[in-house]
This record gives structure tokens, sequence and C-alpha cells, in this order.
């Protein structure tokens, strides 16, 4: 059945940074209505889709978003009222056409991302579905529940600490289910936290929730997440709970050297603290090891530590199936992060896990540092059935806006839980 749209409506909100964006609106005939926020990243990779913003100094130090409300309130209504679309795919490439550039930065990504959520929301709704259910599916990758991995303690530009490393997680690989990995994100969320204050560090959260103390290298980090799921009651492993990290490494990349405390590794000591990390910890999972515009670095890497642990491109992949293609073809990575406002539209987003599938990539569905409460990743992965989420800690709203999702859906269908 066809889905008749009759009115696209956005209004600038915040984000959980107090920065703005857009919630997007979308009104199918008979009234209907569904909305949508739209999420934004500050550890951005360069090739990401177009974030349109004002650049007026004097709203929001120019980060105001009324260029692309406008454009939503303007000439994609124009586009969109009064017409049919068989399916999100359909209007996707609607919106993508009107844009007609490579990278959305004529209508902006966020305006076209806004309106594409939406009407998926709607449009399930009309057909009397959960999002999930509504949403295309992956070929091979059936309905599943995600191992959550929880960003507990925060740093580079996410957390005003000395850690380069951005993120460290905790991801239940071993729970029985995905009520009792929430469970054990939370106690052991719970746990660093008297940890850290009992040894006088600061309980300050960063940007995604997590802990942001004033520690200084990751190893200080990890000894502290293996002593917190001790402490919770929880083992260390695949059976248990294992480490995944961000190091985010772009962001302390400069002209060649990775720029940790008062070192600046070369390419290969970088890899070699990787490696003696993986060696150390129960580390499952390590994403943007090496910077977004070092290829070679990414193919030792993934040569080098490929085999024993799961290498998740980000910065250097940003959703978008074309470079994905051309990384997979080069050796690069063995998985990626998926982030929907990194591409722009929904449809393009599932092209990519497509894409990852028929390769044999791993797909993590990502939230970004800027969140609104809006849920929808938790719903996509699970239609997806990539099998792996990170959206933050199990704390601030719009952080557990999604875990509480995933509880939700798991109390209405019986789904499996776990890595693809
Ligand atoms: P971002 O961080 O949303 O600030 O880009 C998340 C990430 O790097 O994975
Ligand atoms: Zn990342």
């Amino acid at each position: 059945m066809p889905y008749q749209i009759e009115n696209v409506q956005a209004v600038e909100t915040l984000d959980s940074r107090a920065k703005p964006t857009l919630q997007v609106a979308v009104t199918l005939a008979g009234g209907l209505r569904a909305t949508a926020g739209v999420p934004s990243g500050a550890s951005t990779g360069s090739r990401e889709a177009v974030e349109l913003r004002d650049g007026d100094p004097d709203r929001y130090s120019g980060q105001g978003v009324l260029k692309a409300v406008s454009n939503c309130n303007t000439e994609i209504r124009d586009l969109l009222s009064g017409r049919a679309f068989d399916s999100l795919a359909a209007l996707d490439q609607a919106l993508i056409d009107l844009d007609g550039t490579p990278n959305k930065a004529r209508l902006g990504a966020n305006a076209i991302l806004g309106t594409s959520m939406a009407f998926a929301r709607a449009a399930a709704i009309a057909d009397g579905k959960e999002l999930w259910q509504w949403l295309p599916t992956i070929e091979g990758q059936a309905y599943r529940l995600p191992v959550p991995c929880f960003n507990v303690l925060n740093g580079g530009v996410h957390a005003p600490n000395p850690l380069e490393f951005q993120e460290f997680m905790i991801s239940p690989l071993g729970a029985p289910s995905m009520p009792e990995a929430v469970r054990a994100g939370a106690e052991v969320y719970s746990a660093l936290k008297k940890i850290l204050a009992s040894r006088g560090y600061s309980t300050g959260l960063g940007d995604e929730g997590g802990f942001a103390p004033d520690l200084a290298t990751p190893q200080q980090v990890c000894d502290l997440l293996v002593e917190a799921i001790t402490t919770a009651g929880y083992s260390h492993g695949r059976s248990g709970i294992m480490i995944a990290l961000d190091p985010a490494s772009s962001e302390f990349h400069k002209d060649g050297r990775y720029l940790i405390g008062e070192s600046q590794l070369s390419s290969e000591q970088m890899i070699a603290l990787l490696d003696e990390l993986v060696e150390r910890y129960p580390i499952w999972s390590i994403e943007d090891g090496a910077a977004e515009d070092d290829l070679a670095d990414w193919q030792t890497l993934t040569r080098e530590l490929g085999d024993k642990v799961q290498l998740v491109g980000d910065d250097n992949f940003c959703t978008n199936p074309a470079i994905i293609s051309e990384a997979i073809d080069n050796g690069v990575a063995n998985a990626a992060l998926i982030k929907v406002n990194q591409i722009g539209t929904v449809t393009e987003a599932i092209d990519a896990i497509r894409l990852c599938h028929t390769n044999g990539y791993a797909q993590m569905v990502s939230h970004r540092s800027g969140e609104t409460p809006d849920p929808f990743i938790a719903d996509f992965v699970v239609a997806m059935g990539s099998g792996q989420i990170k959206t933050g800690a199990p704390a601030r709203g719009e952080r557990i806006a999604k875990y509480n999702r995933l509880l939700e859906i798991t109390a209405s269908a019986s789904l499996p839980y776990g890595l693809a």
C-alpha cells in the first residue's frame, strides 16, 4: 500500500549537548503524524554527509539549524506533500534527487535524515507494525537483539580529562538475554562509580554518559574496567563481559604520529600498543585504531590484529557504501560502524549494512555523541540483525532511551540475543 504524505514540518530543537538539531514530523494523509530526532557527532569523519548549520555567529555560535528547518518546511514539503511512496527506498531516492549533491550539502543531511526517519515511523504506524517489523531487512541476517556496548568511561573530545582514547566500552557477550545484558552493564557501571569515588576520582560524566576521571593511560582504564567487572560479580571473557575500545585515533594523529601523553608514537608503535592491550586485557573490538586518512596504517593494523579482534571502521567509512566497498577491496578493517546521520538516509545506511554482510564484515549500529531521546536505532539494529549496538553508558535519558526500547522489544517478541 502506498503511503501518501500530507505534510512535513521541522522545528529547531536541542540535542544532549545544548546544540541545535532538528525534530522532523511527517504527517500522512488521514492525519497520522510521527516525529524523529536527528543526532550529531563531535569526532566526525571528514567524508560524512553535510550537517547543514547556519553559520550565524549571533545564534548558537553559528550552530543553528534554521536553514535545514526551512528546507524541510519549504522545498522538501513542496516535493512530498500530496505524493505517495511505495517504500522508504522510494522516499529516500526522491530526497537524494531533490538535493542533487553527492553529500547532501544543499538541503542538509540533517534535514533529509529527519524526514527519512519520520516517514519510516509514520508508515510503520499506518501499517499497525512496530518500527523494527516495518523496516526493510537484510537477507541472511534475521531479527536479533544486539550485544550492547556500554561506553562507561569517556575521553578524547567527549571529556575534559587527559585521556586521548575516546571510548572504553563493556560488552556483555556472554549474557543469556537482553535484560541480563542491560543489567550487567548497569551493575558494572555502578561498581565502577564506587571504585572511582573510593580512590578520589571524579564521577562526573562525559558526553556519552560514561565517567570522565583524570586518568591518563588506556592501561589504567582497562585495569579499572576489569576490576569493576569482577567486583560486580561477572567474569571477563567471551562467556562473560569483554571490553571494546574506540580510540578515535584520527583526533590525536598529527603529521604521521599518534600523540599520546608525552609520546609521539609511530604507526608501528601505535599498532604495537593496541596489540599489547589486546594481549593483556579481554578486548574483543577496536574501532578507529588507525587514523582515517592513513590507508597503510589501516592495512597493517588489519593484517596484524584482524585475526584476533574485531576492527571497526568509523571515521574512515562514514557509513558510505562506496567508501566501504573500496575499503573492503583494500583489506581495511573487518567491521563497520553504522551511523545513520553519517550518510543521511535510512536506506543508504541499510545499503551499507547489506554490503558489509555480503562481504563478511560485521556491523555495529551506533548513536552519536550528540543525541536526542529518539530510540530509532534500537528498532533499526533489531531489524538489521547486526547483533551489535553502541549507544553510550547505561545513564542519561538520551542513551537509556535506546536500551529501554530494546528491553521493550524483548518483552514483545521472542528474538535471539547476541552477535550475528
Ligand atoms: P561522535 O563519536 O558521535 O562524536 O562522532 C562517536 C564515535 O566516534 O564513534
Ligand atoms: Zn568512533
